[in-house]
């Protein structure tokens, strides 16, 4: 038996924002952008866009690429940190603009890992409890309304987007893989690589934390580079010796995509030949919770896949959180 995934679908938003765009914005360029990052170009969500409305796109596509009706959902789990509000849930925003009203709603906030820890969340519980036949996992995010578009350091990386996954139990004989393995990890004494600072209960909004800028993300980008390469190096491996599978094997490795320097590196790490690495960042940007489930989309979509393939998925983000997980298409 195994709980597999039986739809994708991803939505980016229509506006693209280039690195020449940026120039007239903040002193940088379109050469320093894309040396040190890999990013040409990425998506903004317009203004009534929320994440709720963008995970709503994604999950109808792969609804309809499993098709299956919204009724037929058991659970829905929403990955990001930019919900439509505080409270409640994007879940329970996307349940209701899905009328998908059989289906227990929650988000789930690891950051960029987000879709990697929800995969493997909702794995268990699919396992566990046979309630849950069919589920649904999106990776959403609005990182424009995060964004300090007066600072160079940080504006120049995130985009907007979503990406969705269906998965569903079998348990036929003629049914192979499944998510084989997975691997979440986190480490809370680096919270202040990567934050917003203010607008939590720590820091609740005042005039002046809007005054100085601390509703915006920040990041300590060196720092994030260095663990970001090892850990999911590492993570990968764990996740490769407990199923007994070699890289050799793995057809596809979809890093997240937050820096083309990071995803060779690790890449390199792991001994993969670069074709087997898939790439879109140049497109997006880094989206966040929704980077590995859209590349995981485009893969699918266009019948880079086949049954049997085994897919290894890694992660990183602020919290700082990472993992893998090994499937077999
Ligand atoms: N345009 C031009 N110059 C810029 C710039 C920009 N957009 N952003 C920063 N710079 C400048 C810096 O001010 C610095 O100038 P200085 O030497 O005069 O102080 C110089 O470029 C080098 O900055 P540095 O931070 O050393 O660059 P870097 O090679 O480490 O690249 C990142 C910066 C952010 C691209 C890189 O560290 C990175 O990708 N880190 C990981 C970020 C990430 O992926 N985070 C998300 C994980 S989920």
């Amino acid at each position: 038996m195994g709980i597999k995934i039986i739809g994708t679908g991803s939505y980016v938003p229509d506006k693209v924002l280039t690195n020449h765009d940026l120039e007239k914005m903040v002193d940088t360029s379109d050469e320093w952008i894309r040396t040190r990052t890999g990013i040409v170009e990425r998506r903004i969500a317009s203004d009534n866009e929320a994440s709720s409305d963008m995970a709503y796109k994604a999950s109808v596509r792969a609804m309809e690429f499993a098709r299956i009706k919204p009724d037929d959902l058991d659970l829905i789990v929403v990955a990001t940190i930019t919900s439509d509000r505080i409270t409640p849930s994007t879940a329970c925003i996307l349940q209701s603009k899905l009328k998908a009203y059989n289906a227990a709603c929650f988000d789930l906030q690891a950051a960029c890992t987000g879709f990697l820890y929800s995969l493997e969340i909702v794995n268990a519980l699919m396992s566990t409890n046979p309630t849950y036949r069919k589920a649904l996992i999106i990776g959403v995010e609005k990182l424009s309304m995060l964004t300090d578009w007066k600072d160079r350091n940080t504006c120049v990386l995130f985009g907007d987007g979503a990406g969705a996954v269906i998965l569903e139990k079998r348990a036929g004989k003629h049914d192979i893989g499944g998510i084989l393995a997975s691997k979440l990890a986190s480490n809370g004494s680096y919270n202040d690589l990567i934050k917003v600072p203010a607008g939590g209960s720590a820091i609740p909004t005042s005039p002046e934390t809007i005054k100085k800028r601390m509703h915006y993300l920040s990041m300590e980008g060196q720092e994030v580079f260095k663990l970001a390469v090892n850990e999911m190096a590492k993570a990968c491996q764990d996740v490769l010796s407990r199923a007994k599978v070699d890289i050799s094997e793995v057809r596809w490795l979809i890093p997240h995509q937050a820096n083309l320097r990071i995803i060779h590196a690790v890449g390199k790490k792991l001994e993969i030949p670069s074709e087997k690495v898939y790439i879109n960042v140049h497109m997006y940007g880094n989206t966040s919770a929704a980077s590995v489930v859209i590349a995981l989309d485009e893969i699918v979509r266009t019948g880079k896949i086949d049954r049997g393939d085994y897919v290894l998925l890694t992660a990183f983000g602020a919290g700082i959180t990472w993992g893998a997980n090994l499937l077999r298409w």
